[in-house]
């Protein structure tokens, strides 16, 4: 029986448990999309995570969909980077860069230059989103070119290069959510009648490609996909994603990549969860449907072989030794809504370890 305090080996390095701090935007960036010496502190306090999953972090300017988030497509922001991950490993840990480019997630009062968000289909998103300016209206995206597709996705592939030029261990690609990623591969949100849209062996054509050419830019070994199948999270519709995402698996599978992550956004994700398991020959990364944030009680999804790694988010943000009060199933810190997005250290770097 494998215990989740046992390494396991992700991208070339052995980690030293199978704890992750699952990727949370916490929205702290200086101007620009630059992290500061604060958000190396907070991923530093972190360290004792087997893996670290960074943030959000937008591959191109139009990827932007939340105020004070950082980039990872300017000589600044992978210098900024680069003091974030080399405090990391000096502490003995491992980092990913998530790549999170929010489609149709977004405002153009965020964005330079009159850019508008963007997506597969000129779909609005139903809702309001918060902004620099309080909260809007989503608003109907920018459907991409076929051209622009193109380009997208090696937007993805360049900013990977810039997280290993800023000494990230590796990249995942956030397919979760519904951002961008996810809104090609959900019908609802993907209209398109060329090849990027239409029957699913289209609709994951993007997924596929976006990892692809990750993979070429940085190494398979390196390069991760998170998913969340079947979740309404901004305004998706699903109606039956278990195939899809099983036609996405097998055509990612065989490629070597260094894990599949996989958010359960309620209990009943649970069986496609072990069908993609069962189909992913790699790693799988879990971040399971729990009551309240997941805590200790889910480490038995790694006895039991469900999961090869488990993703904390709400409980991690709150507890930066939480491997530690795993172990002793608690005591635990309380996470503080208030202070999830922007702001300063309050509710950032405040959590106390025991
Ligand atoms: C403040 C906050 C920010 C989040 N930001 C992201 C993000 O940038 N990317 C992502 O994939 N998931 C994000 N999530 C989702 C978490 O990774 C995780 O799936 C969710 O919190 C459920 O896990 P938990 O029960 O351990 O908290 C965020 C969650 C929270 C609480």
């Amino acid at each position: 029986m494998t215990s989740a305090f046992e390494p396991v080996r992700i991208a070339g390095s052995t980690l030293s448990n199978r704890i992750a701090l699952a990727p949370m935007t916490r929205s702290r960036a200086a101007e620009g999309g630059i992290a500061t010496a604060l958000v190396a502190e907070y991923y530093t306090q972190r360290a004792s995570a087997g893996l670290i999953i960074s943030e959000g972090i937008q591959p191109s300017v139009v990827g932007q969909g939340y105020p004070f988030t950082p980039g990872l497509h300017s000589t600044e922001q992978v210098a900024a980077w680069r003091e974030v991950t080399d405090s990391v490993h000096a502490a003995g840990g491992r980092i990913f860069a998530q790549l999170m480019h929010s489609g149709r997630i977004g405002h153009p009062s965020l964005l330079p230059d009159g850019l508008v968000p963007v997506a597969p289909s000129a779909v609005a998103a139903q809702g309001q989103l918060f902004t620099g300016e309080g909260m809007k209206d989503f608003v109907t995206p920018q459907e991409l070119t076929g051209a622009e597709v193109r380009a997208t996705v090696a937007d993805y592939a360049e900013a990977a290069r810039n997280a290993v030029e800023a000494g990230f261990d590796g990249v995942e690609l956030h397919g979760a959510n519904g951002y961008l990623i996810h809104q090609f591969l959900a019908p609802g949100t993907n209209r398109r009648t060329d090849e990027w849209g239409g029957p699913a062996e289209n609709r994951i054509r993007f997924a596929v490609e976006v990892v692809k050419a990750v993979a070429a830019a940085i190494g398979a070994e390196r390069t991760a996909l998170r998913i969340s199948p079947g979740n309404t999270y901004n305004d998706i519709t699903e109606p039956d994603p278990q195939p899809v995402y099983e036609a996405l698996v097998k055509e990612i599978d065989g490629l070597g990549l260094a894990y599949l992550h996989v958010l359960e956004h309620a209990p009943e994700a649970r069986a496609t969860t072990l069908a993609l398991r069962k189909q992913f020959s790699g790693l799988l990364v879990l971040n399971p449907a729990t009551e309240g944030p997941t805590d200790h009680r889910a480490l038995t999804l790694i006895e039991d072989g469900t999961a090869d790694v488990l993703a904390f988010g709400a409980l991690f943000l709150a507890n930066p030794d939480l491997p530690d009060r795993l172990r002793t199933e608690g005591p635990y810190n309380t996470p503080d809504p208030t202070t999830f997005f922007g702001g300063d250290a309050r509710g950032y770097t405040d959590y106390p370890t025991r």
